[in-house]
Protein backbone atom coordinates (compact mmCIF):
# COMPACT_ATOMS: atom_id res chain seq x y z
CA UNK A 1 0.00 0.00 0.00
CA UNK A 2 1.57 3.47 -0.89
CA UNK A 3 2.83 5.54 1.99
CA UNK A 4 1.70 9.34 1.26
CA UNK A 5 2.59 12.44 2.55
CA UNK A 6 0.27 15.32 2.48
CA UNK A 7 1.99 18.64 2.28
CA UNK A 8 -1.08 21.55 3.69
CA UNK A 9 -0.95 24.57 4.92
CA UNK A 10 -4.61 23.66 6.68
CA UNK A 11 -6.19 20.55 8.22
CA UNK A 12 -9.14 20.45 10.48
CA UNK A 13 -9.36 20.39 13.47
CA UNK A 14 -5.34 22.05 13.52
CA UNK A 15 -6.18 24.59 11.44
CA UNK A 16 -9.18 25.71 9.04
CA UNK A 17 -9.87 28.85 6.95
CA UNK A 18 -11.85 26.95 4.44
CA UNK A 19 -12.85 23.85 2.45
CA UNK A 20 -9.17 22.90 1.96
CA UNK A 21 -8.79 21.62 5.69
CA UNK A 22 -11.58 20.30 5.96
CA UNK A 23 -10.26 18.15 2.90
CA UNK A 24 -6.91 17.68 4.66
CA UNK A 25 -8.45 16.60 7.73
CA UNK A 26 -10.58 13.79 6.25
CA UNK A 27 -9.06 12.53 2.76
CA UNK A 28 -6.30 11.17 4.67
CA UNK A 29 -8.41 9.24 7.21
CA UNK A 30 -10.69 8.03 4.58
CA UNK A 31 -7.25 6.94 2.71
CA UNK A 32 -6.03 5.02 5.95
CA UNK A 33 -9.19 2.74 6.11
CA UNK A 34 -7.59 2.22 2.58
CA UNK A 35 -5.12 0.71 4.04
CA UNK A 36 -3.11 3.88 2.78
CA UNK A 37 -0.13 4.93 4.85
CA UNK A 38 -1.11 8.73 5.01
CA UNK A 39 1.06 10.74 6.84
CA UNK A 40 0.68 15.14 7.54
CA UNK A 41 3.04 17.29 7.52
CA UNK A 42 2.07 21.15 8.43
CA UNK A 43 3.23 24.33 9.89
CA UNK A 44 3.36 24.14 13.88
CA UNK A 45 1.06 27.28 14.12
CA UNK A 46 0.93 28.47 17.56
CA UNK A 47 -3.17 26.99 17.47
CA UNK A 48 -2.81 24.07 15.63
CA UNK A 49 0.01 22.91 18.76
CA UNK A 50 -2.21 24.01 21.29
CA UNK A 51 -5.04 21.73 19.84
CA UNK A 52 -2.80 18.98 18.99
CA UNK A 53 -2.94 16.53 21.47
CA UNK A 54 0.05 14.89 22.58
CA UNK A 55 3.18 16.04 21.09
CA UNK A 56 6.49 14.82 20.77
CA UNK A 57 9.78 16.74 19.30
CA UNK A 58 11.08 13.78 16.91
CA UNK A 59 13.62 15.25 14.40
CA UNK A 60 15.61 18.81 14.50
CA UNK A 61 16.59 19.77 10.73
CA UNK A 62 18.39 22.05 9.19
CA UNK A 63 16.93 23.93 6.68
CA UNK A 64 18.92 26.45 4.47
CA UNK A 65 18.94 29.13 5.02
CA UNK A 66 17.61 29.31 8.34
CA UNK A 67 20.57 29.28 11.26
CA UNK A 68 18.50 27.67 14.01
CA UNK A 69 17.27 24.03 13.73
CA UNK A 70 13.77 23.37 12.82
CA UNK A 71 11.76 20.71 14.86
CA UNK A 72 9.25 18.33 13.89
CA UNK A 73 6.22 17.75 16.18
CA UNK A 74 4.73 14.61 16.31
CA UNK A 75 1.13 13.67 17.17
CA UNK A 76 -2.16 12.25 15.33
CA UNK A 77 -4.69 14.06 13.50
CA UNK A 78 -7.55 14.86 16.69
CA UNK A 79 -10.48 11.73 16.33
CA UNK A 80 -8.42 9.93 13.24
CA UNK A 81 -5.02 7.57 13.50
CA UNK A 82 -3.45 9.67 10.96
CA UNK A 83 0.01 10.58 11.96
CA UNK A 84 1.18 14.57 11.90
CA UNK A 85 4.41 16.38 11.84
CA UNK A 86 4.21 20.19 12.83
CA UNK A 87 6.86 22.17 12.22
CA UNK A 88 8.03 23.92 14.78
CA UNK A 89 9.46 27.31 14.05
CA UNK A 90 8.30 29.88 15.98
CA UNK A 91 9.81 32.75 14.29
CA UNK A 92 7.58 31.81 11.20
CA UNK A 93 4.22 29.99 12.85
CA UNK A 94 4.30 31.04 16.43
CA UNK A 95 1.02 33.89 15.58
CA UNK A 96 -2.18 33.22 16.72
CA UNK A 97 -5.17 33.49 14.22
CA UNK A 98 -5.03 33.33 10.39
CA UNK A 99 -2.51 31.17 9.18
CA UNK A 100 -2.21 33.47 5.89
CA UNK A 101 -3.32 36.89 7.16
CA UNK A 102 -2.43 39.47 9.75
CA UNK A 103 -4.53 41.00 12.40
CA UNK A 104 -5.69 43.92 9.83
CA UNK A 105 -6.32 41.48 7.14
CA UNK A 106 -3.03 41.84 5.07
CA UNK A 107 -1.06 38.99 4.41
CA UNK A 108 1.57 38.39 6.34
CA UNK A 109 5.22 40.06 5.36
CA UNK A 110 7.13 36.85 5.62
CA UNK A 111 4.58 34.19 3.98
CA UNK A 112 7.12 33.59 0.78
CA UNK A 113 9.58 32.38 3.76
CA UNK A 114 6.97 30.70 5.69
CA UNK A 115 5.77 28.43 2.93
CA UNK A 116 9.41 27.78 1.68
CA UNK A 117 10.15 26.76 4.75
CA UNK A 118 6.99 23.98 4.87
CA UNK A 119 8.01 22.70 1.29
CA UNK A 120 11.91 22.58 2.76
CA UNK A 121 10.79 20.47 5.35
CA UNK A 122 8.46 18.42 3.21
CA UNK A 123 11.71 17.96 0.72
CA UNK A 124 13.44 16.55 3.87
CA UNK A 125 10.72 13.93 5.24
CA UNK A 126 10.48 12.85 1.59
CA UNK A 127 13.84 12.26 1.03
CA UNK A 128 14.09 10.64 4.42
CA UNK A 129 16.68 13.33 5.24
CA UNK A 130 14.90 13.90 8.49
CA UNK A 131 15.72 11.22 10.57
CA UNK A 132 11.92 10.11 10.59
CA UNK A 133 12.58 6.35 9.39
CA UNK A 134 9.74 6.38 7.13
CA UNK A 135 10.09 7.43 2.94
CA UNK A 136 6.83 7.78 1.26
CA UNK A 137 6.34 6.97 -2.43
CA UNK A 138 4.23 9.92 -3.01
CA UNK A 139 4.43 13.71 -2.02
CA UNK A 140 0.74 15.17 -2.29
CA UNK A 141 0.98 19.20 -1.90
CA UNK A 142 -2.10 21.03 -1.48
CA UNK A 143 -2.39 24.68 -3.29
CA UNK A 144 0.04 27.06 -3.76
CA UNK A 145 1.62 27.42 -0.28
CA UNK A 146 3.19 23.63 -0.85
CA UNK A 147 4.10 24.42 -4.48
CA UNK A 148 7.57 25.01 -4.28
CA UNK A 149 7.68 21.05 -2.67
CA UNK A 150 7.23 19.90 -5.89
CA UNK A 151 9.60 22.34 -7.82
CA UNK A 152 12.40 21.48 -5.24
CA UNK A 153 11.70 17.82 -5.05
CA UNK A 154 12.30 17.91 -9.10
CA UNK A 155 15.81 18.34 -9.19
CA UNK A 156 16.43 15.11 -6.92
CA UNK A 157 18.01 12.41 -8.82
CA UNK A 158 15.97 10.05 -6.65
CA UNK A 159 12.51 11.09 -4.91
CA UNK A 160 9.06 10.05 -4.68
CA UNK A 161 6.59 11.11 -7.11
CA UNK A 162 4.45 14.29 -6.43
CA UNK A 163 0.92 15.15 -6.76
CA UNK A 164 -0.37 18.77 -6.72
CA UNK A 165 -3.85 19.44 -5.66
CA UNK A 166 -5.06 22.63 -6.77
CA UNK A 167 -7.90 23.71 -4.25
CA UNK A 168 -8.19 26.85 -5.28
CA UNK A 169 -6.79 28.44 -8.33
CA UNK A 170 -7.10 32.34 -7.71
CA UNK A 171 -4.67 32.37 -4.71
CA UNK A 172 -1.08 31.81 -6.69
CA UNK A 173 1.04 32.97 -4.25
CA UNK A 174 2.71 35.74 -6.02
CA UNK A 175 5.76 37.19 -4.46
CA UNK A 176 7.99 39.68 -6.31
CA UNK A 177 11.22 38.73 -7.71
CA UNK A 178 14.22 39.36 -5.04
CA UNK A 179 11.83 36.61 -3.15
CA UNK A 180 13.79 34.18 -5.31
CA UNK A 181 17.58 35.07 -4.32
CA UNK A 182 16.34 35.98 -0.61
CA UNK A 183 14.93 32.20 -0.35
CA UNK A 184 17.94 31.09 -1.39
CA UNK A 185 15.69 29.40 -4.61
CA UNK A 186 17.94 28.07 -7.54
CA UNK A 187 18.13 30.59 -10.62
CA UNK A 188 16.74 28.28 -12.79
CA UNK A 189 13.38 28.65 -10.89
CA UNK A 190 13.16 32.29 -13.02
CA UNK A 191 12.31 31.43 -16.46
CA UNK A 192 8.27 31.84 -17.25
CA UNK A 193 8.63 28.13 -18.39
CA UNK A 194 8.91 27.62 -14.60
CA UNK A 195 8.36 29.85 -11.47
CA UNK A 196 8.25 33.24 -13.55
CA UNK A 197 4.38 34.93 -13.76
CA UNK A 198 4.47 38.41 -15.37
CA UNK A 199 7.55 38.76 -13.45
CA UNK A 200 6.35 37.77 -10.55
CA UNK A 201 7.38 34.42 -8.39
CA UNK A 202 4.10 32.08 -8.13
CA UNK A 203 4.94 29.17 -5.75
CA UNK A 204 1.61 27.81 -7.35
CA UNK A 205 3.87 27.34 -10.65
CA UNK A 206 6.12 25.14 -9.11
CA UNK A 207 2.92 22.44 -8.61
CA UNK A 208 1.19 23.17 -12.14
CA UNK A 209 5.17 22.86 -13.94
CA UNK A 210 7.20 20.33 -11.66
CA UNK A 211 4.62 17.78 -9.97
CA UNK A 212 3.94 14.36 -12.23
CA UNK A 213 0.18 14.52 -11.99
CA UNK A 214 -2.09 17.65 -11.33
CA UNK A 215 -5.57 16.98 -9.87
CA UNK A 216 -8.46 19.30 -8.52
CA UNK A 217 -11.43 19.23 -6.97
CA UNK A 218 -13.88 18.57 -9.32
CA UNK A 219 -14.15 17.86 -13.06
CA UNK A 220 -15.99 20.49 -14.37
CA UNK A 221 -13.40 22.93 -12.33
CA UNK A 222 -10.77 20.38 -14.24
CA UNK A 223 -12.11 21.85 -17.25
CA UNK A 224 -12.77 25.22 -16.62
CA UNK A 225 -9.33 26.13 -15.67
CA UNK A 226 -8.46 25.46 -19.15
CA UNK A 227 -10.01 28.25 -19.98
CA UNK A 228 -9.45 31.79 -19.97
CA UNK A 229 -12.36 32.93 -18.06
CA UNK A 230 -11.29 30.85 -15.07
CA UNK A 231 -8.16 30.15 -15.66
CA UNK A 232 -6.24 33.45 -14.00
CA UNK A 233 -3.88 33.43 -16.83
CA UNK A 234 -2.52 29.93 -15.98
CA UNK A 235 -5.08 28.65 -18.46
CA UNK A 236 -2.30 27.93 -20.80
CA UNK A 237 0.26 25.89 -19.02
CA UNK A 238 -3.02 23.52 -17.66
CA UNK A 239 -4.28 23.03 -21.55
CA UNK A 240 -0.41 21.89 -21.81
CA UNK A 241 -0.38 19.65 -18.92
CA UNK A 242 -4.49 18.68 -19.39
CA UNK A 243 -3.16 15.16 -19.32
CA UNK A 244 -1.74 15.16 -16.27
CA UNK A 245 -4.92 16.80 -14.57
CA UNK A 246 -7.52 15.15 -13.36
CA UNK A 247 -10.65 15.99 -11.82
CA UNK A 248 -11.64 14.50 -8.13
CA UNK A 249 -14.78 15.62 -6.73
CA UNK A 250 -14.12 16.16 -2.43
CA UNK A 251 -16.14 14.22 -0.01
CA UNK A 252 -17.24 14.83 3.07
CA UNK A 253 -16.52 13.66 6.87
CA UNK A 254 -19.65 12.43 7.01
CA UNK A 255 -19.30 11.45 10.76
CA UNK A 256 -18.67 15.24 11.59
CA UNK A 257 -21.66 16.36 8.83
CA UNK A 258 -24.36 13.93 10.11
CA UNK A 259 -27.97 15.37 11.40
CA UNK A 260 -28.43 12.10 12.99
CA UNK A 261 -25.53 12.40 15.12
CA UNK A 262 -24.32 16.44 15.26
CA UNK A 263 -23.74 17.51 19.10
CA UNK A 264 -23.50 21.12 17.67
CA UNK A 265 -28.17 21.06 16.90
CA UNK A 266 -30.81 21.78 18.81
CA UNK A 267 -32.50 18.09 17.23
CA UNK A 268 -31.03 15.83 15.30
CA UNK A 269 -33.26 13.86 12.43
CA UNK A 270 -32.42 12.06 9.04
CA UNK A 271 -34.59 11.67 6.02
CA UNK A 272 -36.52 9.16 7.93
CA UNK A 273 -37.14 11.08 10.84
CA UNK A 274 -37.27 14.51 9.03
CA UNK A 275 -39.47 16.32 11.97
CA UNK A 276 -37.32 17.26 13.92
CA UNK A 277 -35.49 19.91 11.54
CA UNK A 278 -38.21 22.00 11.96
CA UNK A 279 -37.21 23.13 15.92
CA UNK A 280 -33.68 23.19 14.23
CA UNK A 281 -35.54 25.83 12.30
CA UNK A 282 -36.97 27.59 15.15
CA UNK A 283 -33.56 27.60 17.49
CA UNK A 284 -32.05 29.31 14.15
CA UNK A 285 -34.54 31.82 13.96
CA UNK A 286 -34.50 32.94 17.76
CA UNK A 287 -30.32 32.71 17.80
CA UNK A 288 -30.40 35.21 14.86
CA UNK A 289 -33.17 37.39 16.25
CA UNK A 290 -35.63 36.74 13.45
CA UNK A 291 -39.43 35.63 14.20
CA UNK A 292 -39.62 32.50 14.77
CA UNK A 293 -42.79 31.71 11.99
CA UNK A 294 -42.69 27.97 10.80
CA UNK A 295 -44.14 28.95 7.33
CA UNK A 296 -42.10 31.62 6.08
CA UNK A 297 -38.97 30.27 4.33
CA UNK A 298 -35.27 30.50 5.90
CA UNK A 299 -32.61 30.62 3.64
CA UNK A 300 -28.71 30.11 5.40
CA UNK A 301 -25.83 31.19 4.27
CA UNK A 302 -22.41 30.15 5.19
CA UNK A 303 -18.60 31.19 3.75
CA UNK A 304 -16.07 33.09 3.21
CA UNK A 305 -17.63 37.10 2.08
CA UNK A 306 -15.00 37.15 -1.24
CA UNK A 307 -15.46 37.93 -4.59
CA UNK A 308 -15.39 34.56 -5.58
CA UNK A 309 -18.79 33.37 -3.77
CA UNK A 310 -20.72 36.32 -4.77
CA UNK A 311 -21.20 38.14 -2.18
CA UNK A 312 -21.57 41.43 -4.58
CA UNK A 313 -24.46 39.82 -6.30
CA UNK A 314 -26.17 38.89 -3.01
CA UNK A 315 -26.00 42.46 -1.66
CA UNK A 316 -27.04 43.77 -5.70
CA UNK A 317 -29.95 41.57 -4.99
CA UNK A 318 -30.93 42.30 -1.62
CA UNK A 319 -33.42 44.95 -2.13
CA UNK A 320 -35.48 42.64 -4.76
CA UNK A 321 -34.99 39.47 -2.17
CA UNK A 322 -36.47 41.48 0.90
CA UNK A 323 -39.52 42.03 -0.54
CA UNK A 324 -40.67 38.20 -1.46
CA UNK A 325 -41.74 36.13 1.46
CA UNK A 326 -37.85 34.71 3.18
CA UNK A 327 -35.85 35.33 5.64
CA UNK A 328 -31.74 35.21 5.43
CA UNK A 329 -29.24 34.23 7.52
CA UNK A 330 -25.78 35.12 7.12
CA UNK A 331 -22.49 33.78 9.15
CA UNK A 332 -19.09 34.59 7.53
CA UNK A 333 -16.09 36.48 7.67
CA UNK A 334 -13.92 38.13 5.23
CA UNK A 335 -13.29 41.08 2.96
CA UNK A 336 -13.83 44.54 5.10
CA UNK A 337 -16.13 46.12 2.42
CA UNK A 338 -18.47 42.90 2.55
CA UNK A 339 -18.49 42.52 6.21
CA UNK A 340 -19.43 46.31 6.43
CA UNK A 341 -21.88 45.85 3.45
CA UNK A 342 -23.46 42.86 5.37
CA UNK A 343 -23.69 44.82 8.83
CA UNK A 344 -25.65 47.72 7.18
CA UNK A 345 -27.93 45.54 5.44
CA UNK A 346 -29.08 43.61 8.77
CA UNK A 347 -29.42 46.83 10.32
CA UNK A 348 -31.98 48.16 7.34
CA UNK A 349 -33.80 44.84 7.06
CA UNK A 350 -34.14 43.84 10.76
CA UNK A 351 -35.90 41.38 11.31
CA UNK A 352 -36.07 39.93 7.75
CA UNK A 353 -31.55 39.33 8.01
CA UNK A 354 -29.63 38.39 10.15
CA UNK A 355 -25.67 38.00 10.26
CA UNK A 356 -23.37 37.02 12.57
CA UNK A 357 -19.71 38.26 11.46
CA UNK A 358 -17.51 35.71 12.77
CA UNK A 359 -15.86 32.53 11.94
CA UNK A 360 -17.55 29.69 14.26
CA UNK A 361 -17.93 26.26 13.59
CA UNK A 362 -20.94 25.04 15.78
CA UNK A 363 -22.81 28.03 14.40
CA UNK A 364 -21.75 26.80 10.33
CA UNK A 365 -23.65 23.28 11.56
CA UNK A 366 -27.07 25.08 12.88
CA UNK A 367 -27.11 27.27 9.85
CA UNK A 368 -27.00 24.21 7.36
CA UNK A 369 -29.67 22.40 9.80
CA UNK A 370 -31.94 25.00 10.48
CA UNK A 371 -32.27 26.93 6.99
CA UNK A 372 -34.89 25.85 4.59
CA UNK A 373 -32.35 26.39 1.77
CA UNK A 374 -29.01 27.12 1.66
CA UNK A 375 -27.67 29.77 -0.93
CA UNK A 376 -23.73 29.68 -2.99
CA UNK A 377 -23.95 32.68 -5.86
CA UNK A 378 -20.59 31.75 -6.31
CA UNK A 379 -18.62 33.12 -9.11
CA UNK A 380 -16.55 30.08 -9.19
CA UNK A 381 -16.23 27.10 -7.63
CA UNK A 382 -14.13 24.73 -7.45
CA UNK A 383 -15.95 22.17 -5.58
CA UNK A 384 -17.63 23.72 -2.52
CA UNK A 385 -18.41 21.52 0.41
CA UNK A 386 -21.20 23.89 2.22
CA UNK A 387 -23.71 22.41 -0.48
CA UNK A 388 -22.76 19.05 0.32
CA UNK A 389 -23.47 19.39 3.99
CA UNK A 390 -26.18 21.81 3.29
CA UNK A 391 -27.76 17.87 0.86
CA UNK A 392 -27.23 15.86 4.07
CA UNK A 393 -29.39 18.32 6.10
CA UNK A 394 -32.15 18.08 3.77
CA UNK A 395 -31.54 22.16 3.64
CA UNK A 396 -31.87 22.68 -0.49
CA UNK A 397 -29.11 24.20 -1.96
CA UNK A 398 -29.40 26.91 -4.48
CA UNK A 399 -26.34 27.62 -6.54
CA UNK A 400 -24.94 28.75 -9.24
CA UNK A 401 -23.87 26.32 -11.47
CA UNK A 402 -20.42 26.30 -11.89
CA UNK A 403 -17.53 23.83 -10.90
CA UNK A 404 -18.21 21.68 -8.29
CA UNK A 405 -21.47 23.29 -7.81
CA UNK A 406 -22.62 21.88 -11.16
CA UNK A 407 -21.19 18.66 -10.78
CA UNK A 408 -23.26 18.04 -7.22
CA UNK A 409 -26.72 20.17 -7.74
CA UNK A 410 -29.39 18.69 -9.98
CA UNK A 411 -31.58 21.44 -11.08
CA UNK A 412 -35.10 21.09 -10.22
CA UNK A 413 -36.04 21.04 -14.17
CA UNK A 414 -39.56 19.91 -14.39
CA UNK A 415 -37.53 16.82 -15.78
CA UNK A 416 -35.71 16.18 -12.70
CA UNK A 417 -38.44 16.45 -10.87
CA UNK A 418 -40.56 13.98 -12.85
CA UNK A 419 -37.77 11.57 -13.02
CA UNK A 420 -37.20 11.82 -8.95
CA UNK A 421 -33.75 13.47 -9.54
CA UNK A 422 -34.16 16.75 -8.17
CA UNK A 423 -32.18 18.15 -5.44
CA UNK A 424 -31.33 21.87 -5.97
CA UNK A 425 -32.00 24.70 -7.93
CA UNK A 426 -29.52 26.42 -9.78
CA UNK A 427 -28.57 29.68 -12.35
CA UNK A 428 -26.34 29.87 -14.93
CA UNK A 429 -25.35 33.86 -15.22
CA UNK A 430 -23.85 35.39 -12.50
CA UNK A 431 -26.16 38.27 -12.28
CA UNK A 432 -28.65 40.12 -9.06
CA UNK A 433 -31.80 39.12 -11.56
CA UNK A 434 -30.61 35.47 -12.31
CA UNK A 435 -30.12 35.04 -8.25
CA UNK A 436 -33.22 36.78 -7.47
CA UNK A 437 -35.14 34.23 -10.25
CA UNK A 438 -33.59 31.04 -8.49
CA UNK A 439 -35.00 31.85 -5.39
CA UNK A 440 -38.20 32.84 -7.36
CA UNK A 441 -37.62 29.75 -7.95
CA UNK A 442 -37.10 27.74 -5.08
CA UNK A 443 -39.83 29.42 -3.02
CA UNK A 444 -42.35 28.06 -5.67
CA UNK A 445 -41.46 24.77 -4.87
CA UNK A 446 -41.20 25.26 -0.93
CA UNK A 447 -44.77 26.22 -1.51
CA UNK A 448 -46.20 22.80 -2.32
CA UNK A 449 -44.98 20.78 1.13
CA UNK A 450 -44.71 17.02 -0.82
CA UNK A 451 -42.57 18.03 -3.63
CA UNK A 452 -39.97 20.19 -1.61
CA UNK A 453 -40.14 16.64 1.23
CA UNK A 454 -39.17 14.83 -1.99
CA UNK A 455 -36.16 17.14 -3.15
CA UNK A 456 -35.07 17.09 0.45
CA UNK A 457 -34.83 13.44 0.65
CA UNK A 458 -33.35 13.30 -2.97
CA UNK A 459 -30.39 15.10 -1.50
CA UNK A 460 -30.06 13.44 1.55
CA UNK A 461 -29.67 9.95 -0.12
CA UNK A 462 -27.17 11.10 -2.10
CA UNK A 463 -23.71 9.44 -1.08
CA UNK A 464 -21.22 12.34 -0.61
CA UNK A 465 -18.47 10.60 1.73
CA UNK A 466 -15.20 10.13 0.75
CA UNK A 467 -15.79 6.39 -0.32
CA UNK A 468 -15.99 7.13 -4.12
CA UNK A 469 -13.04 9.81 -4.57
CA UNK A 470 -10.51 8.12 -2.01
CA UNK A 471 -10.89 5.45 -4.03
CA UNK A 472 -10.13 7.29 -7.04
CA UNK A 473 -7.10 9.42 -5.31
CA UNK A 474 -6.12 5.45 -4.36
CA UNK A 475 -6.04 4.55 -7.86
CA UNK A 476 -4.15 7.76 -8.98
CA UNK A 477 -1.77 6.84 -6.55
CA UNK A 478 -1.10 3.63 -7.99
CA UNK A 479 -1.10 5.09 -11.18
CA UNK A 480 2.07 7.55 -9.77
CA UNK A 481 3.87 4.37 -8.15
CA UNK A 482 3.91 2.31 -11.41
CA UNK A 483 4.74 4.59 -13.84
CA UNK A 484 7.88 4.93 -12.60
CA UNK A 485 9.02 7.58 -14.43
CA UNK A 486 10.20 10.40 -14.81
CA UNK A 487 11.66 10.07 -11.79
CA UNK A 488 14.54 7.45 -12.25
CA UNK A 489 16.88 9.84 -14.15
CA UNK A 490 15.37 13.12 -12.16
CA UNK A 491 12.86 15.14 -13.85
CA UNK A 492 13.19 19.24 -13.68
CA UNK A 493 11.62 21.64 -15.94
CA UNK A 494 13.15 20.18 -19.17
CA UNK A 495 10.40 17.34 -18.62
CA UNK A 496 7.42 19.48 -18.78
CA UNK A 497 9.28 21.22 -22.19
CA UNK A 498 9.54 17.57 -23.24
CA UNK A 499 6.22 16.90 -23.23
CA UNK A 500 4.82 20.09 -24.86
CA UNK A 501 6.95 19.11 -27.87
CA UNK A 502 4.95 16.13 -27.62
CA UNK A 503 1.77 17.60 -27.66
CA UNK A 504 2.66 20.09 -30.44
CA UNK A 505 3.22 17.24 -33.08
P1 LIG B 1 -13.98 27.55 0.58
O1 LIG B 1 -12.97 26.53 0.83
O2 LIG B 1 -13.86 28.20 -0.76
O3 LIG B 1 -14.07 28.58 1.66
P2 LIG B 1 -15.94 25.39 0.89
O4 LIG B 1 -17.40 25.38 0.66
O5 LIG B 1 -15.15 24.34 0.22
O6 LIG B 1 -15.42 26.84 0.51
O7 LIG B 1 -15.62 25.20 2.42
C1 LIG B 1 -15.87 26.16 3.38
C2 LIG B 1 -15.73 25.52 4.75
O8 LIG B 1 -15.45 26.53 5.70
C3 LIG B 1 -16.99 24.83 5.22
O9 LIG B 1 -16.66 23.79 6.10
C4 LIG B 1 -17.70 25.95 5.96
O10 LIG B 1 -18.63 25.51 6.90
C5 LIG B 1 -16.52 26.64 6.61
N1 LIG B 1 -16.76 28.05 6.90
C6 LIG B 1 -16.63 29.10 6.05
N2 LIG B 1 -16.92 30.25 6.67
C7 LIG B 1 -17.23 29.92 7.94
C8 LIG B 1 -17.62 30.67 9.09
N3 LIG B 1 -17.74 31.98 9.04
N4 LIG B 1 -17.85 29.98 10.23
C9 LIG B 1 -17.72 28.65 10.27
N5 LIG B 1 -17.37 27.89 9.23
C10 LIG B 1 -17.13 28.51 8.08
C1 LIG C 1 -11.22 25.79 -2.01
C2 LIG C 1 -12.42 26.06 -2.87
C3 LIG C 1 -13.62 25.21 -2.55
C4 LIG C 1 -13.22 23.77 -2.24
C5 LIG C 1 -12.16 23.75 -1.17
C6 LIG C 1 -11.70 22.35 -0.81
O1 LIG C 1 -11.05 26.68 -0.98
O2 LIG C 1 -12.78 27.42 -2.89
O3 LIG C 1 -14.53 25.24 -3.63
O4 LIG C 1 -14.34 23.02 -1.84
O5 LIG C 1 -11.03 24.46 -1.58
O6 LIG C 1 -11.18 21.66 -1.91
Amino acid sequence: MPKVLFVTSEAHPLMKTGGLGDVCGSLPAALKGLGVDARLLLPGYHDAIRRAGKLRAVAQITIPPLAQPVTLLETVLPGTRVPVWLVDFPPAYDRPGNPYLNGYGHPWHDNAARFALLARAAVAVALDKAGLDWRPDIVHAHDWQTGLAPALLAREPERPATLFTIHNFAYQGLFPRDTLAALGLPEAFWSHEALEFHGDLAFIKGGLVYADRITTVSPTYAREIQTPEFGHGLDGLLRHRAEKLLGILNGIDDNAWNPARDPHIAARYSAKNFRPKQKNKTALQKEFGLPADARIPLIGLVGRLAHQKGVDLLLEALPRLMKLSVQLVLLGTGEAGYEKAIRDAAAQYRGRLAARIDYDEATAHRVEAGADMFLMPSRFEPCGLNQLYSLRYGTVPIVRRVGGLADTVVNATPEALKAGRATGVSFAEARPETLVAAVRRALALHRDPKVWRRIAATGMGQDFSWRHSAAEYLKLYDELIHSGSPRAGGSDGRSAKGSRGKRAR
